[in-house]
């Protein structure tokens, strides 16, 4: 367990060994702050996956008890939405958005591409726990599209061709050179886009940034 929270944060020098029982006594916390609130369920949920890396079912029974619900409740939350993963994820989350923006101007060519250099399907996981791989549904960046988060990281206008030298950033420690922006720093870009339409690719170029809401890929992302 220690081992997995240095690899995901090799920096960090506070990694200590966490037994499974310690990381339950830790939700049960949780639950126990939360379990009065209305709509526990997804923050509980959230947190449960900061404190395990992912959502194991001994997770999932204690926060359906916890939380007076019942197991396949919970467990149908965690497969809605694509933020949670029920199983450890690598120390890299990639996410090719597959919205309709992203889709027509190439979105499964890059996921593709990203399959094969990676050999690993959506869902899963390379070997060597460097990458995971995920699709979403619009990250709000549509002007710049097709867009996929690495990590905190949004990479705009990727190219199939360039998939590999986008990932190979994430090898080292020193973080991506290409020009990204903080998934939390991005903001709307579908002003001025135009709607595409069915069979047609439509979508102007370059639209211009708009001033809306900040975009979350998190808890509230249906998967698609
Ligand atoms: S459709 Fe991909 S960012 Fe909106």
């Amino acid at each position: 367990m220690a081992e997995q929270a240095k690899e995901r944060n090799p920096g960090c020098t506070g990694c200590e060994e966490a037994s499974e029982e310690e990381l339950l006594r830790r939700l049960d916390e949780v639950i126990a702050n939360y379990k009065t609130r209305p709509g526990a369920l997804i923050p509980v949920l959230q947190m449960a996956q900061g404190i395990f890396g992912y959502l194991p079912e001994v997770a999932l029974k204690r926060i359906a008890r916890g939380l007076g619900k019942s197991y396949s409740e919970v467990a149908g939350v965690v497969s809605f939405y694509s933020f949670f993963s029920t199983v450890p994820r690598g120390r890299n989350l990639i996410r090719v958005c597959l919205g309709t923006a992203c889709y027509v101007r190439g979105g499964m060519k890059v996921l593709e591409a990203l399959k094969k250099h990676l050999g690993i399907d959506v869902g899963e996981t390379t070997p060597d726990r460097e990458f995971s791989l995920e699709v979403a549904r619009c990250f709000g960046a549509c002007g710049l599209s097709p867009v996929i988060t690495i990590n905190d990281n949004v990479h705009h206008r990727v190219k199939p061709t360039r998939v590999a030298e986008v990932l190979a950033q994430y090898a080292s420690n020193d973080g991506p050179q290409d020009q990204v922006v903080r998934a939390d720093e991005v903001q709307a870009t579908t002003e001025g886009l135009e709607v595409p339409r069915p069979g047609g690719e439509v979508i102007a170029d370059e639209a211009p940034v708009g001033p809306s809401e900040a975009v979350s890929a998190g808890a509230g992302e249906r998967r698609v």
